[in-house]
């Protein structure tokens, strides 16, 4: 392991400890009030106040922070690779590709799933529309997990291969014979995962969906499933946006806890009303070739008062290829294009000089040793709609080995079409609204805790 790495560790370290020190003191801080309304509580999946600490993956700590960017590189081929899925645009979007799928989520809320309601954890994903529990008897299934137990359900039911839903996940398999139920396999990362499709009661709010339609985890090989369900947010027909859409509209919001936040807790908003009023906002365009994904128009960089010189390439929409930037709730770090990503880089190094020379720390290519960092600000201009982030959305620390680093990075080169990535540290401590019915994307300063 990189010794570069160290300066890091204490950083999480002193995660762990407030990990570690939940189960007693946090007790009190973690008694987390009802959700109320149609608002719910976001966890950070290893935050203090989450269930699934114990179960975060610390193998060692160096590990975790190859972790952090070796993620994000998993993520990155997973959202290039819903471009690469199919050969042209499919009127449906699959629950999960068939291929890499995505690396562990970073927010999870709760839900109730079936009748009585059992209690599970879903972990959000805003770039895909699968949804995925872990059922009871699930051979392999990581062991922290709560899992669902369908038989104490009178709700549930599984789908027979006829179900229309059948024809939308990966590699169904239907033994002849009428009726047999739905059943499909996945790989996630070196894992692959077989699931029955069903439909059972399912609330993250105090709104019932009285049929949801979800993969029941039945079989699980190799160590790379989280402990966890998830939740797609995305825009395909099998997503809670497009099950939900008479009781939330095609509407939700939330806002993202810093990793730095002890309460590690946020919001999810679901449907119109209690949304912000006054809200800047941005159209959201959609390309057939990434039909999942939430685009925006991204034009322009400013680092302090400078406008980055940046070719318009790199920032083009197209949505026939699936070019563009997409805002994405389960990247960590905002990725961008080489040419943007180079140019926002030396510009900020620029205006940080006097922070010492530049070191790189793991996937890190812009950090300082020692000395305080002043960052410049940062916007990004998109259509209509200004972000300027203030430094907690652009630096990360290490805080004994007082490192900081520049909190991006370049997107990886081998994706099959540009595509720069408005990741989940950028969009902490704001609130984020996905308005599909009126096509914006809404952004606003907000204290993530509730
Ligand atoms: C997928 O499912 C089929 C039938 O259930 C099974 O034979 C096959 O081994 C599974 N593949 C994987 C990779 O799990
Ligand atoms: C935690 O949340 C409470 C309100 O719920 C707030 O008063 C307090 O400042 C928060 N603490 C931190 C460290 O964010
Ligand atoms: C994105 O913004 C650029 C620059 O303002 C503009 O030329 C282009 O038409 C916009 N694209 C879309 C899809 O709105
Ligand atoms: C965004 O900033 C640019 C450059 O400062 C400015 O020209 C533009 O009017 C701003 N856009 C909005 C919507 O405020």
């Amino acid at each position: 392991m990189a010794a570069h790495l160290l300066p890091l560790l204490p950083l999480l370290i002193s995660l762990s400890h407030f990990a570690l020190n939940a189960a007693a003191a946090g007790a009190s801080r973690c008694a987390i009030p009802p959700d109320g309304g149609s608002t719910i509580r976001i966890l950070h999946a290893f935050g203090p106040c989450s269930p699934l600490r114990q179960a975060a993956p610390f193998e060692s700590w160096e590990d975790t922070v190859m972790d952090l960017m070796t993620r994000d590189e998993s993520r990155l081929v997973y959202l290039a690779s819903l471009a690469a899925a199919g050969a042209g645009a499919r009127a449906s979007v699959p629950i999960a590709p068939g291929r890499q799928l995505l690396q562990i989520p970073n927010y999870v809320v709760r839900a109730a799933v079936g009748t009585p309601a059992q209690s599970m954890l879903v972990a959000l994903d805003t770039s895909s529309d699968a949804a995925w529990i872990p059922c009871a008897g699930c051979a392999g299934c990581p062991p922290a997990a709560a899992s669902f137990d369908p038989s104490h359900s009178t709700t549930y039911r599984s789908l027979p291969c006829g179900a229309p839903q059948c024809a939308q996940v990966p590699n169904p398999t239907c033994p002849p014979g009428a009726g047999a139920a739905c059943a499909f396999n996945l790989t996630y990362g070196g894992s692959s995962v077989q699931a029955g499709l069903a439909q059972d009661a399912l609330a993250l709010a105090s709104e019932v969906v009285p049929a949801y339609t979800f993969g029941c985890m039945q079989k699980v090989t190799g160590n790379s499933v989280p402990p966890q369900g998830l939740l797609g947010l995305g825009r395909g027909p099998l997503s809670f946006l497009s099950q939900t859409k008479s009781l939330y509209a095609s509407t939700f919001s939330y806002c993202l806890p810093s990793f730095k936040s002890l309460n590690f807790s946020g919001s999810l908003r679901l449907g119109p009303a209690g949304q912000p009023q006054t809200i800047k906002t941005t159209p959201l365009l959609s390309s057939a070739r990434r039909a999942s994904l939430y685009y925006v128009n991204l034009t322009g960089i400013k680092v302090g008062r400078r406008l980055l010189d940046i070719p318009a390439s790199a920032f083009a929409f197209d949505p026939a290829t699936g070019a563009g930037t997409v805002i994405d709730s389960g990247t960590m770090f905002t990725r961008l294009v080489a040419p943007a990503y180079t140019a926002l880089r030396d510009e900020f190094r620029r205006r940080v000089k006097a922070a010492g020379p530049v070191t790189s720390l793991g996937g890190f290519d812009t950090c300082y040793s020692g000395g305080a960092v002043t960052p410049p600000a940062i916007t990004f201009m998109f259509t209509g709609m200004n972000v300027t982030l203030p430094p907690e959305n652009v630096l990360i620390h290490s805080t004994a080995g007082s490192t900081t680093c520049l909190a991006m990075a370049a997107a990886p080169d081998n994706v099959n079409s540009v595509l720069n990535v408005f990741a989940n540290m950028q969009q902490q401590n704001h609130r984020v609204l996905f308005d599909v019915p009126n096509a914006r994307i809404g952004f606003a300063r907000e204290a993530c805790t509730i």
